[in-house]
């Protein structure tokens, strides 16, 4: 079991004995300001869920909610005076955005010492490019630290991921492949997704598809990672059909496996946002 929810709270400790420290010397807690557009209750809990953590280990929280119809010129004054404030460390903008709004405006907005998601194209970039200073996006870190304290080996992996969103699959594989994984991408117009799912050693399932990955298409002995948050009869399930359990080697529970990870990556970002702003 790739236990999410227990190596998640190592982290928390680990964040929280730091944020105590910077405390104890005098200096301002780290500040997480999350934004909220509309009224999806997924995004709503996601996001409580977030701050949340936040406070267990000590940063501060601000919460702002637009309305489904505000406009991109609103969400981007707001996000310029949450660049300008002082006392905030971080910015997270909760996606999905209502269609109207335009995302990439959004994600250019948001200063790059600010981006705890790690969603700007210069974070993505440098972390794309293996150049240090970029922040690393929380889920696909969260994944990677989750294979490592698993004692999962990456290097000389077959790592094979399934989705190819900028927020999952595409930082995913690159993560991995920096790590020295031989790395596939599979995706909606994947021929024979089950020919490439077999050969993988370690297996990212992110596509947001219910029983998309059978027990079938999984490598004896695999290290399986289930991303997605799929809404069933009001529970969470990932991509995995009935069975997986039994061959893979690994396996992340869900929920319980990722989902906690991304929130102790955001943390962990946040922290080391307002660490590198004012040492
Ligand atoms: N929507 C799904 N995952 C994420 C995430 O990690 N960050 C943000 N901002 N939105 C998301």
């Amino acid at each position: 079991m790739l236990d999410g929810k227990a190596v998640a709270q190592q982290i928390f400790d680990d964040i929280a004995t730091k944020v105590g420290a910077r405390v104890a010397m005098g200096k301002p807690r780290p500040k997480l300001a999350t934004v909220i557009v509309g009224d999806d209750p997924a995004s709503a809990l996601y996001v409580r869920s977030k701050q949340k953590n936040a406070r267990q280990v000590g940063i501060d929280s601000v919460d702002h909610r637009l309305p489904t119809e505000a406009s991109t010129e609103q969400l981007l004054e707001l996000i310029g005076t949450l660049n300008r404030d002082e006392s905030v460390s971080g910015i997270l903008v909760q996606q999905p955005l209502p269609n109207h709004i335009d995302l990439v405006q959004v994600v250019i907005a948001v200063d790059p010492v600010k981006d705890v998601d790690g969603f700007h194209p210069y974070n993505a970039g440098l972390v794309a490019q293996g150049l240090p200073g970029g922040i690393e996006p929380c889920t696909p870190s969260g994944i990677v630290e989750l294979l490592d304290r698993g004692g999962v080996r990456i290097e000389g992996a077959n790592a094979v991921v399934v989705g190819r969103s900028n927020i999952v699959g595409k930082p995913t594989a690159l993560l991995l492949l920096r790590r020295n994984a031989t790395v596939t991408v599979c995706h909606t117009r994947t021929k024979d997704l089950a020919g490439h799912t077999r050969n993988a050693d370690i297996l990212v399932a992110a596509a947001g598809q219910p029983n998309l990955i059978t027990k079938d298409m999984v490598k004896p002995g695999a290290a399986v990672v289930d991303v997605s948050a799929n809404r069933a009869d009001g529970t969470q399930v990932g991509d995995l059909g009935p069975g997986v359990e039994e061959v893979a080697g690994w396996l992340t529970p869900n929920p319980g496996g990722v989902g906690p990870m991304t929130r102790a990556m955001l943390v962990r970002n946040t922290y080391e946002a307002e660490v590198r702003r004012r040492p």
